[in-house]
């Protein structure tokens, strides 16, 4: 009989930036996933790739001097490098330069063109260059990208837009119908309450503004914007579309799609509606999962907060990594990463729990049996029964957990089966047992119930922790694969009798916390100043990069010398501060975002330069008249311009030149 398929994906990865450890988490939950339903007898496909398109990247590449393709390549080897480093097993890696995907993409686009559900239009916006984002002003916060906090630029586009708005309807319809379509369940009424049941609005998917991109094919002046490329993905690396689609034909629709809840809107919402328009089945799962956070805050490069994960996997190997992660957020959920969490669960879960049941085992049979277990007699005793109930009982609930994701639950299972066992040893202490020769079949048996045990949660954990498991079985030398594969966790008493081990080394050596943490602080500090460097020289290649203008344009603006009479705080903000300058005989209002640096009774009486012919614009709903100028560097500090003038000469009004 064919084995039942299982097509599971993470998002493809942006080549716009070093993954760290968030990005990581993704693959290797999705990485355990696939693992696991590999071992369960299914015909697994897990797809991964890099998101290689877009502006930033366009931009990233000429700073460095090479060209984007040059640039792409670059990261995009760094990743598949990251994942042979976290033993991410995939079965295939699309990239959006890919020829395939190109033409894929193209394909949909035209598609969608002449069934009408992609039309032409204008597109007008506050457009946020990093993130690739157009916001309406009310979405800005304290007139900034909401996402990254950077200034966003006025925009005006002609572009392509896809209907998604006549999807509405359906797409509540199929996430109402349809429980699992969303998970975790906190998601779904995220997607419905917030965006779909107040009313969907088409999508920009087209830009004129920059080239890398793929081509729209009718219309060269656009390349096809973000979405469309990056979700056709999912389907293009199928052959979807293709002169071959068998892998389409037998894997779509996709079991499961992982990604971080950051983009569930897209998949939940974007992503079923393409699909709807493309007559094809919608994936049967998106399963959201939660951010590690530093600090309670997101990893971010600008932070400073970042986690490499190489660093890690040098320090401690993989398999504490892949551990530490799955096991100590619940997937779903956001979760903290600090250090001493980690070295905590290294210490206490894989070196003292695992870890020595592992050396106590090997070291009592090489001990009392010279290595080699006698054939196995006493098949009735009571407390290796009763192990083998409580293993058994285990293995019902990693199956539930695992089938469900919650991979920290099936871990905590698994552990519990550990301790189970550690307290098996001091129950039956062979110790004791080994002082008479009368019990040394007692002892056979204590050890070959460790053994056995030892076998089950070496294919427990395989998932998970692949790396150690291969150890657990060197150590325990077996070598048959019927003894390793997942069923065979069902029947306690597979192991042969007579047995011999291989001892190895500790798998988990104990870490010294204090000095350990004291390491690796010292470490971020230097990560820190590393990164607050390069943005210093980012900021000063800035400086000059920036074009020379004549003394014409100089004279466009108007700068004069103004005097705060009154200021205040702007309630629904904590960074801007609303001034009434006077220059001159007139008042005017400015709204600045220096409440960081001054209380509005430092502002008052001060004399500043100011911008006075800046256009007015709105922000958190106050007009700005101009703009008073202020001095700032990168470590954070911002100082108000003033005169040098302590006679008080020079009065609001005059002017700057
Ligand atoms: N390119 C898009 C996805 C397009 S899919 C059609 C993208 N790429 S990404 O590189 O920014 O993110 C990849 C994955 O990493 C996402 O699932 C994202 O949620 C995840 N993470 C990035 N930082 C993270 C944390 N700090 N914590 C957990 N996951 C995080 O989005």
């Amino acid at each position: 009989m064919d084995k039942e398929k299982f097509y599971i994906t993470t998002p493809i990865y942006y080549t716009n930036n070093y993954l760290h450890i968030g990005h990581s988490y993704t693959t290797i939950a999705t990485d355990t996933m696939a693992r696991y339903k590999k071992m369960r007898g299914y015909d697994v496909k897990f797809l991964t790739g890099s998101d290689e398109h877009g502006q930033k990247i366009e931009e990233s590449a000429k700073q460095k001097g090479i060209s984007p393709k040059e640039y792409v390549d670059h990261i995009t080897n760094h990743i598949k490098d990251l994942w042979k480093l976290l033993n991410i097993d995939y079965d295939y890696y699309i990239r959006t330069t890919d020829e395939k995907h190109i033409k894929t993409v193209q394909k949909i686009f035209k598609a969608l063109y002449y069934k009408g559900d992609i039309y032409k239009g204008h597109y007008e916006g506050l457009y946020c260059t990093p993130c690739e984002t157009f916001f309406t002003e009310s979405q800005l916060k304290d007139e900034k990208c909401p996402d990254c906090g950077r200034e966003v630029n006025n925009v005006k586009e002609e572009s392509y837009f896809f209907r998604l708005s006549k999807y509405q309807d359906r797409l509540i319809k199929h996430i109402e119908e349809n429980d699992d379509f969303i998970s975790p369940a906190s998601r779904k009424n995220e997607m419905l309450n917030n965006f779909l049941r107040p009313g969907l609005e088409d999508l920009c998917v087209s830009r004129t503004s920059f080239k890398w991109g793929i081509p729209v094919e009718f219309d060269t002046d656009h390349v096809v914007y973000v979405w469309i490329d990056a979700l056709s993905n999912y389907i293009s690396a199928l052959g979807y579309s293709s002169d071959d689609d068998s892998d389409f034909k037998k894997y779509w629709p996709a079991d499961i799609h992982v990604v971080g809840k950051e983009i569930v809107r897209f998949h939940t919402i974007i992503w079923p509606a393409m699909l709807m328009a493309l007559d094809l089945p919608l994936p049967k799962q998106i399963f959201g999962h939660g951010w590690l956070l530093i600090d309670g805050g997101k990893m971010s490069k600008s932070k400073g907060n970042v986690v490499d994960p190489k660093v890690l996997v040098d320090r401690y190997g993989v398999d504490a990594i892949r551990y530490f992660l799955l096991r100590e957020v619940a997937f779903g959920q956001d979760g903290n990463f600090t250090n001493k969490s980690l070295i905590e669960r290294i210490n206490f879960d894989l070196a003292n729990d695992l870890g020595n049941l592992l050396s106590r085992t090997v070291g009592m049979i090489d001990k009392y049996f010279g290595g080699t277990l006698p054939i196995f007699i006493d098949s009735d005793d009571e407390s290796e029964k009763n192990i083998k109930d409580f293993s058994n009982d285990i293995i019902i609930k990693v199956e539930e957990y695992m089938d469900k994701m919650q991979f920290s639950n099936a871990l905590t299972e698994i552990w519990n089966l550990v301790r189970r066992v550690n307290k098996y040893i001091d129950e039956t202490t062979p110790w004791v047992l080994a002082k008479d020769e009368a019990n040394k079949n007692k002892l056979a048996n204590v050890m070959y119930t460790l053994a056995e045990s030892l076998r089950i949660i070496g294919i427990l954990i395989t998932p998970a922790m692949p790396n150690t498991s291969k150890a657990i079985f060197e150590q325990l030398s077996i070598k048959d694969n019927s003894l390793l594969s997942w069923d065979s966790t069902k029947q306690f008493g597979l192991l042969q009798k007579d047995f011999s081990i291989t001892k190895g080394n500790v798998i988990f050596p104990r870490i010294d916390i204090e000095k350990e943490l004291e390491q690796l602080d010292a470490m971020i500090e230097a990560t820190k100043a590393k990164v607050n460097n390069k943005e210093e020289t980012k900021t000063e290649n800035k400086t000059e990069e920036k074009e020379q203008i004549g003394f014409e344009d100089f004279l466009k603006m108007d700068f004069k010398i103004g005097e705060v009479l009154e200021c205040e705080k702007i309630k629904k903000s904590n960074k801007l501060l609303k001034s009434q300058v006077k220059i001159g005989d007139k008042v005017i209002q400015i709204i600045s975002g220096i409440a960081n640096y001054y209380t509005p009774e430092e502002m008052v009486g001060k004399r500043v330069v100011v911008l006075t012919n800046l256009k007015p614009a709105k922000l958190c709903g106050e007009v700005s008249e101009g703009m008073i100028l202020a001095a700032s560097d990168n470590d954070n500090n911002l100082k108000i311009i003033t005169v040098e003038d302590s006679e008080n000469i020079i009065k609001s009004g005059a002017e700057v030149k």
